[in-house]
């Protein structure tokens, strides 16, 4: 089900103070919006950067633990990795019945990082948007779509709160659409973990080994930037409907020799499935919970490798040629 701003009425924000935590790429933009929306927002930050950012801003700035007391409505944006400590150590202890959190991602909540209180709003307005997008969509006047959902209605007001929180961040514009903590959590992850990137990494160690040059094969794959127009092409034409703006030979290429054989789709499928199932189950979360446990190694280990990968390095050369980065 989708909403728009019809369905949603700022009076149900009267008189609430909004708390964002965390003023970094979602946290800015989501503040300006509701500041642009005619809503009091307080920003709670550790001292850094983002704190002084929000200074020059003009937001009432304050730590965390005093702005989580002041506000009745809690915009929880900090990375999702640090976010169950600092929900413990500095806003719990400040919520009082009846205030509501509201997460940009579903992760800490499905998986039980956090479990609010019986008492609170808990629900989810989720951008399909990076931050800064979030803030020019709404100045550029098309707005942006979100996924919502309600996890806990302790006030029997949560669903109302939620669609006019939506609105004054500047999504019912374009539309939010009802969704729910564990999808959300599905698809960002699986997103990030279907394998594009080694996918690509894959093509370019092929190619090197047929006797095509580095050189060749990263503009082809990535680097020149025509992936980044045949992007907006998926967006403005859809996924296939955008092949119209290729030749014929491309066209057959993609669409038809490049699908193969259906119990070659089918065993990509598997794998993908496996992705989803661990996911689901849990699996994900837990291994990444270890790897933090155990300060990062194994994500230190493997930044390690691909930094010295002999693809980074021609990589480093081609974009060194290229001016993108200094030698
Ligand atoms: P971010 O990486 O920009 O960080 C936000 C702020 O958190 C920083 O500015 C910093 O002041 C503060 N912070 C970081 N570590 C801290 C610590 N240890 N203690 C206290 N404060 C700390 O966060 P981002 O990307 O805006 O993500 C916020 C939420 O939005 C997450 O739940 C994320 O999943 C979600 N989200 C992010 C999107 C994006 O485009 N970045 C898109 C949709 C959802």
């Amino acid at each position: 089900k989708w909403y728009f701003d019809d369905d949603a009425d700022l009076k149900w924000l009267q008189g609430k103070t909004i708390g964002i935590f965390g003023y970094g790429n979602q946290g800015r933009s989501q503040a300006l919006n509701m500041r642009d929306a005619g809503l009091e927002v307080v920003v709670g930050s550790r001292s850094d950067e983002s704190a002084k950012k929000s200074e020059e801003d003009g937001f009432e700035t304050l730590p965390l633990a005093e702005a989580a007391a002041k506000a009745d409505v809690l915009f929880i944006l900090v990375p999702d990795e640090v976010m169950p400590q600092i929900y413990k150590e500095s806003l719990e202890p400040g919520l009082k019945p009846g205030d509501t959190l509201v997460f940009a991602s579903g992760y800490n909540i499905h998986f039980k990082y956090i479990q609010p209180a019986l008492e609170l709003n808990v629900i989810m307005i989720a951008p399909r948007m990076v931050g800064q997008g979030v803030r020019d969509t709404v100045l550029a006047g098309t707005g942006f779509p979100s996924l919502v959902a309600v996890h806990q209605d302790a006030d029997g007001k949560a669903q109302n709160i939620m669609l006019a929180l939506s609105r004054a961040i500047g999504s019912t514009k374009m539309g939010v659409i009802e969704s729910s903590f564990e999808e959300e959590t599905i698809v960002d992850l699986f997103h990030e973990q279907f394998g594009s990137l080694h996918a690509i990494r894959r093509a370019i160690e092929v190619l090197t080994e047929a006797g095509c040059s580095p050189e060749a094969a990263m503009l082809e794959m990535y680097a020149s930037g025509e992936v980044r127009e045949i992007g907006q092409y998926y967006v403005d034409h859809g996924l296939f409907g955008q092949l119209k703006l290729h030749s014929r030979t491309s066209e057959y290429g993609q669409l038809v020799y490049a699908r193969g054989k259906p119990e070659q789709e089918e065993a990509h499928k598997d794998h993908l499935r496996g992705i989803v199932e661990r996911i689901r189950d849990g699996s994900f979360a837990r291994e990444w919970t270890d790897v933090q446990a155990n300060g990062m190694t194994a994500l230190k280990t493997a930044q390690e490798e691909i930094a010295n990968d002999p693809m980074t390095i021609e990589e480093r050369k081609l974009y060194e040629r290229l001016g993108r980065f200094s030698a």
